[in-house]
């Protein structure tokens, strides 16, 4: 019902199964209307939730959090694929074939209140390697953000990427048909 929403929708362009299997979607950001109104439903949605930390994943994260992080006033925190960010890492290795994605020592704090932003949930390894890094425990004690939500564009529900993630919900923009 939000005319927003029906615009981002339709117009979507469908490339299946590039680059791989079931990633077959491109979201026109180059259009500024679609760009403006996808991240004013995600900023409308977290606007007045206390966010201090939004967190990208490398690559099509990316696109999104920055943005999103600018419009609540919070810091937009990195989470990129082995051996790009300087300094010292924390890091957390995917269940298969991609590696793992490093976060800098230091960029959360124990009172952040965080979101994870990505394009896509398909599996969920993606999004519960991020929430692992920003929910850092040591001996028991949380030395990690809260993480309020995961949000992304899409999701491939068939997948159950959600049910990696235990109690943090994921919020969708575009409900898969
Ligand atoms: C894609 C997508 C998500 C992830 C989702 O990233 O952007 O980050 O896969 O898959 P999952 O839920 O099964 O983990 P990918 O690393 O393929 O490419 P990118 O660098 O272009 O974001
Ligand atoms: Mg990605």
């Amino acid at each position: 019902d939000d005319t927003r929403m029906v615009w981002i929708v339709a117009s979507i362009t469908v490339f299946p199964d590039f680059p791989k299997p079931d990633q077959d979607f491109s979201v026109p950001f180059h259009k500024p209307e679609v760009f403006r109104d996808t991240i004013g439903l995600f900023a409308e949605r977290y606007k007045g939730k206390g966010i201090t930390l939004v967190a990208g994943i490398e690559a099509r994260g990316f696109f999104l959090a920055p943005t999103i992080a600018s419009e609540l006033g919070a810091k937009f925190v990195p989470l990129r694929k082995p051996k790009k960010l300087p300094g010292s890492m924390e890091e957390y290795s995917l269940e298969y074939g991609k590696d793992r994605i490093e976060m800098q020592v230091g960029a959360v704090e124990p009172n952040d209140r965080a979101i994870i932003v990505d394009d896509l949930i398909a599996t969920g390894g993606t999004l519960n390697a991020a929430l692992k890094l920003l929910v850092i425990v040591y001996c028991d004690i949380r030395a990690g953000a809260e993480v309020v939500e995961c949000a992304c564009v899409f999701e491939l529900p068939e997948l159950k990427g959600r049910e990696k993630l235990g109690k943090v919900p994921v919020f969708v923009l575009v409900k898969a048909n």
